[in-house]
């Protein structure tokens, strides 16, 4: 995630420092611990065992889609199932060229680079980033002026992990350098079910499946959500309860309520600006800037983490001329 939501308590935004332990606890550990995006992990698997049967790096790796889905969890697991070292960093961590080659030049044979928000890399490191991903090697600029002049790096053989939440920022010979782009998707409710009851465990929470259920149906396909949702509703049941025994339906409907997340799984941002959108623009088509500017809410948060939710539910459409709500979500609005 990026800036984008540091003034903002989302749902899906940066986590408290608390949270984020709790996220890292969370995270699955190996291919097969993750559940869901079947597609993405079988070809993984692939792509592992065939480049450990070579014995030679893993081809250079971009994950993109929106916040939350595990991005960051696959790039670990991309390293632990190569059984290689793993290094982290984010494109504005890296300011200069200078950056890069320290990091590059701590790195083994085979080993996993991170670099998250691969979006934000600025031009200049982007640059010398190239041939390090092709050839292996950085063509450095020493000093200045008439004395400056260029040496050059050799590299070993390491895996460029990439993950964005925006791959439409990408330039073209970035994305052109990835062996494989791979796409994480929202996840089903049955997957999101398998995913609160594995944290359920791993916290101790001990849920009634119709609960776990029913958190899963209101998380927006985001692990992330589902988890931070587990973790208010156990607040809740805490606190206010005196009877013992798994949380059940009640309850979590109970928690959620109160966290205003709706029964579409919707929370305060998605219901403004769907209302901002309907109400006011009379459904659409109203500009990306305009809606923002209604709304009260940075176009960026809107674009990466409301909209692409709204839009894979078939409430809202992208037009050329801007955005549209569809029937449905006139019909979810209206009946409110
Ligand atoms: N497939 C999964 N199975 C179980 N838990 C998952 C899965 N995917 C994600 N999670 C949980 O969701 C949390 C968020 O995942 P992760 O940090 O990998 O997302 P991300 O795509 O990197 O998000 P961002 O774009 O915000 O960086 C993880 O801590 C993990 O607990
Ligand atoms: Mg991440």
């Amino acid at each position: 995630m990026s800036e984008l939501d540091s003034d903002r308590e989302t749902l899906a935004g940066e986590a408290s420092d608390s949270e984020r332990v709790s996220e890292e606890s969370l995270r699955p550990r190996t291919l097969n611990e993750m559940i869901g995006q079947e597609r993405l992990r079988e070809n993984l698997a692939v792509f592992v065992q065939a480049a450990r049967q070579r014995e030679e790096a893993l081809d250079h790796i971009l994950f993109y889609g929106p916040p939350g889905l595990g991005k960051t969890s696959l790039a670990r697991i991309v390293a632990s199932e190569m059984g290689a070292g793993f290094h982290a960093t984010s494109g504005p961590a890296i300011e200069r060229p200078g950056d890069l080659a320290a990091l590059l030049s701590n790195i083994e044979a085979g080993e996993v680079l991170f670099i998250d928000e691969i979006h934000r890399l600025s031009a200049s490191v982007e640059e010398i980033l190239y041939p390090g991903m092709e050839d292996f090697h950085l063509d450095l600029l020493i000093g200045e002026g008439p004395s400056a002049r260029s040496i050059r790096l050799d590299l070993p053989r390491f895996t460029l992990v990439g993950a964005t939440t925006r791959a439409g920022l990408l330039t073209s010979p970035l994305r052109d350098r990835f062996g494989w782009s791979a796409r994480l998707e929202y996840y089903p409710v049955a997957d999101l079910e398998k995913i609160v009851l594995r944290s359920g465990r791993l916290l101790g929470i001990d849920l009634q499946k119709v609960a776990a259920r029913e958190i899963a149906s209101r998380s927006r396909g985001t692990p992330r959500i589902a988890n931070r949702l587990l973790r208010r509703v156990r607040d809740f049941v805490e606190v206010g309860r005196e009877t013992q025994g798994a949380v059940a339906l009640e309850a979590v409907r109970y928690a959620l309520d109160r966290l205003e997340v709706d029964g579409a799984g919707f929370d305060s941002l998605d219901r403004s600006l769907l209302g901002t959108l309907i109400d006011k623009f009379g459904g659409g088509p109203v500009g990306l800037e305009t809606l923002a500017a209604a709304v009260g809410e940075d176009k960026g948060t809107l674009e990466d983490v409301v909209e692409p939710f709204l839009i894979h539910q078939g409430f809202l459409d992208r037009t050329p001329r801007g955005r549209v709500a569809t029937q449905a979500a006139i019909e979810y609005w209206r009946s409110r």
